[in-house]
Order: C-alpha cells, then sequence, then structure tokens
C-alpha cells in the first residue's frame, strides 16, 4: 500500500486550558473517503480545526501537498465570483475557464444562478458553492465539516452523491466530519468513532455500519 495523504498521529487539541483531543491516530488514504463520527462534544469540529492550524496541536499531522482552508463565501458576490476567487491563485487561466464547465457540471443549479448573490442562495446551493470553489483549487483532499447540517434530506442525497461522483471522477479525498452517521457510512469507505476527543473505533464503513454499539448509538436501530 502506498503512504496515506493525511497521517495523525497522537493528536492533541484544545481551547485554553481545555484539552478537547487526548492524542488521536488516524490515516486518510489516498483517494479515500474516511468518515469521523462521535456525539456532540467530541471534537470532530476540534479535529478539523487543528487539521487547518486553527487550533493550538500537540502531536503530529503528516499531508503530501497543499492544504484546503475553510473560508465561507463571500455573499456579496455571485456565485461566480466566489468561483473566480477560488482560483485566484492559479496562472494557468485556460485551465480555469475549463474547470468552469467542469464543475458547473457536477452542480447544474450553481450553473442556472452563476449571477445570483451568493448570500441569496438557499443553504443547499451555498453548501454546493463552498465544495465547488474549493475544487477549483484542484485540491487532493476536502475536509467537510458536517455538508448536511440544516439542509432537507433530498438536498443531502444529492450533495452525497456529487460529492461521491467528484471522489470516483477527480480522485479527490474527502474527510467528512458528519451527525447524520447513516448518510456518512453510506459515503465513505473507511469510519473512526471518537468518543470524548479519542479514537474508540476504526474500520471499514461497511463493517462499522454493523457494529451494534454504533447502530444502537448512532444509527437508532
Ligand atoms: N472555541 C472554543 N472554546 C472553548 N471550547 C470549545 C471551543 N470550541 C469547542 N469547544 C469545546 O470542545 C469540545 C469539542 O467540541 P467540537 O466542536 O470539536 O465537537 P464536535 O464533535 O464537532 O461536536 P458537534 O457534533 O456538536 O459539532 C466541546 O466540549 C466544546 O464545548
Ligand atoms: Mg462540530
Amino acid at each position: 500500500m502506498s503512504a496515506p495523504l493525511l497521517e495523525v498521529q497522537a493528536l492533541c487539541a484544545g481551547y485554553g486550558a481545555t484539552r478537547v483531543l487526548h492524542g488521536i491516530d488516524f490515516t486518510l488514504a489516498e483517494g479515500s473517503i474516511t468518515a469521523l463520527l462521535g456525539a456532540n462534544g467530541a471534537g470532530k469540529t476540534t479535529t478539523l480545526r487543528a487539521l487547518c492550524g486553527m487550533v493550538r496541536t500537540a502531536g503530529t499531522i503528516r499531508y503530501a501537498g497543499a492544504r484546503i482552508d475553510g473560508r465561507g463565501t463571500f455573499p456579496a458576490l455571485t456565485t461566480e465570483e466566489n468561483l473566480r476567487l477560488g482560483a485566484y491563485t492559479r496562472r494557468d487561466r485556460a485551465e480555469v475557464e475549463r474547470d468552469f464547465t467542469r464543475i458547473y457540471g457536477y452542480f447544474p443549479r450553481l450553473k442556472e444562478r452563476r449571477r445570483q448573490q451568493a448570500g441569496t442562495l438557499s443553504g443547499g446551493e451555498q453548501q454546493m458553492l463552498a465544495v465547488a470553489r474549493a475544487l477549483m483549487l484542484r485540491p487532493r483532499l476536502l475536509l467537510l465539516d458536517e455538508p448536511s447540517f440544516g439542509l432537507a434530506p433530498l438536498i443531502v442525497a444529492e450533495i452525497f452523491s456529487i460529492m461521491r461522483t467528484i471522489n470516483r471522477d477527480e480522485q479527490v479525498s474527502m474527510l467528512v466530519v458528519e451527525q447524520n452517521a447513516a448518510m456518512a457510512l453510506e459515503l465513505a469507505d473507511h469510519a473512526y468513532l471518537i468518543e470524548t476527543g479519542r479514537i474508540v473505533l476504526a474500520g471499514k464503513a461497511a463493517d462499522i455500519k454493523q457494529d451494534d454499539a454504533v447502530r444502537r448509538s448512532y444509527l437508532g436501530y
């Protein structure tokens, strides 16, 4: 097996004197979709913040290549202007134009709304715009914090299906933090369960889905 794209070892993080992560280890294989699961307050968001350097950490994070930051979209700009900003640091202008076509192919709703102010897009469309904009940087890894948050089930299904297509066709790896464990385990190939800052379960998503404790506590059946 080749080296993982992301390798986290003994990661500790917290806020001021409060320790939240007590030395977690996980890896993400190139091309994989890996889920981080856990109850409210377990430390999922803190893990992503730690990966982006937004909180002070101890331990090691190894990542081969560029990092994707988690800035929100700019509400006063149009959909297309937001996407253009996503590609701001790129010099390959002809390629960027081709990427517009490609990304509008994944997100036809965004194409229809390309001249609309981002702030007036629906919650689901703004979530799509955030993913689309990150893709304009041609990332190898996307960090997604609750992509289903506050969205209707049909929109969630649409976004997850687009994410699966992008993962498959573009070889973009994804680390997905989700409350919606059922959806996440459908999407992911691997998963980790965090409880109060520690990894308590790791494995293939299909196996985690069968785990009795996970079913009782996170899947509700
Ligand atoms: N900025 C902060 N300052 C102090 N404590 C924080 C801060 N952000 C989070 N915490 C605490 O860190 C712990 C883990 O929070 P975190 O946001 O990582 O949880 P989570 O797993 O993402 O939960 P949720 O599912 O509710 O989003 C919680 O006890 C929370 O209160
Ligand atoms: Mg969170």
